[in-house]
């Protein structure tokens, strides 16, 4: 870093000093470099959202969680507990799920090369002819184990051989959404996206409103983009939330509520519509009616996918006059994702520009200046 001049040196560049408040450079967005370090330095090393609970509900059930260019099996045992394999073969490496989720009959996963079988558990329990290979022992060919903890009804994994406390990084989540039950909540719905843009990008337009007046008029109608609180910043949570305008209105077509208010949901509470990202890949919004997420994963530098969940309680489920109200939710969000897309993926082709070399924040953006910050924090960390 260069005081004197406002600038560090990155790579022969000299870029702004952030404290300014300059956005980061377009490379950030665009560099197959920079973004293999976000593989290792994040992707591979901190918590991440895997899957809810639910989608794998029986013994046996698994799903195959793509982290870059990881592939991790995660499954649930006999035991009734969740665990996480990396989805690599200990003989020759060779990945052994293809299907993106399933069911493992007899509890048995089966690599399709040479059929050595694993349990549940991860151990290996057959090894076709290697019975006499000299020191060979099934012991000391488990598969790889994932680190996962249980939060709310989601599964997170951290793929490192010594992660971070889980308490660290998501500890500020813990109380805060109590009234909601979450465990007890079901997937209603969900939405399925691929967007051409980098990762970080979705995290930025989801951390400010600025944007909000010209791109989703609607929502600033329900929840005008002054009306927003920053009331996180701990760990990997960050979040805040935004004052609903009509009395039991929600983020719907008509802006009322599409369904009763959640679990125990009372107070200020039923006038908010919660925002918080989970550094680096769950977006979480309480509703007072229903809760959403979205489940961020990078495909490559400029390409993810990006799935959005609606959540609800089992009773609202079963009720199909309430579902039939809740469509409105669902298309509400529908349309707001895509206008918020559409904006990042314009924002991918704009910073590739040879002209681009960084812009400056508006002050309702300081949350993505402090995402940047973080960024660059953990790009530094040795390997
Ligand atoms: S590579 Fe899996 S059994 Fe041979
Ligand atoms: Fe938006």
């Amino acid at each position: 870093m260069n005081p004197s001049n406002g600038t560090f040196r990155k790579r022969g560049v000299d870029y702004p000093v952030p404290e300014e408040m300059f956005t980061l450079p377009g490379e950030y967005y665009h560099s197959e470099d920079i973004y293999q370090q976000e593989l290792e330095k994040i992707f591979y090393r901190r918590w991440q959202l895997a899957c809810r609970e639910e989608q794998i509900s029986r013994p046996g059930d698994f799903i195959v969680v793509p982290v870059g260019n990881e592939s991790i099996i995660v499954s649930r045992t006999k035991r009734d507990e969740i665990k996480a394999h990396f989805n690599v073969c200990r003989h020759r490496g060779t990945r052994i799920c293809m299907e993106e989720r399933g069911h493992f009959e007899n509890g048995v996963i089966q690599c399709p090369y040479h059929a050595w079988q694993y349990d549940l558990d991860g151990a290996l329990k057959g090894a076709p002819l290697m019975r006499d290979v000299s020191g060979f022992k099934k012991e000391d060919h488990s598969l790889y184990p994932v680190n996962v903890r249980l939060w709310g009804g989601f599964v997170f994994i951290n793929l490192s051989e010594n992660p971070a406390p889980f308490e660290d990084e998501m500890g500020a989540l813990f109380e805060r959404f109590e009234a909601w039950r979450l465990p007890e909540l079901r997937i209603a719905h969900h939405l399925p996206y691929r967007l051409k843009c980098n990762w970080k990008l979705i995290l930025q337009n989801y951390q400010e409103c600025y944007h909000c007046p010209g791109v989703h008029p609607l929502l600033a109608d329900w929840t005008p983009f002054q009306n927003a609180v920053h009331d996180c910043m701990e760990g990997a949570v960050i979040g805040g939330y935004m004052e609903l305008t009509t009395e039991g209105g929600s983020m719907t077509m008509d802006g009322l509520a599409a369904a009763p208010p959640v679990c125990d949901v009372s107070g200020d509470d039923l006038q908010r519509v919660y925002y918080y990202s989970v550094y680096p890949n769950l977006l979480l919004s309480p509703h007072p009616d229903f809760v959403l997420y979205h489940l961020i994963r990078p495909v490559n530098v400029g390409e993810i996918t990006n799935d959005c969940y609606f959540l609800l309680h089992p009773e609202v489920m079963n009720d199909a006059k309430k579902m039939e109200r809740f469509q409105s939710a669902i298309e509400f969000w529908d349309m707001t994702n895509r206008q918020d897309w559409a904006v990042c993926e314009q924002m991918q082709l704009g910073t590739s520009s040879i002209r681009f070399t960084g812009g400056r924040y508006a002050p309702q953006e300081d949350m993505l200046y402090a995402l940047d910050k973080e960024l660059l924090k953990a790009l530094a960390e040795k390997k």
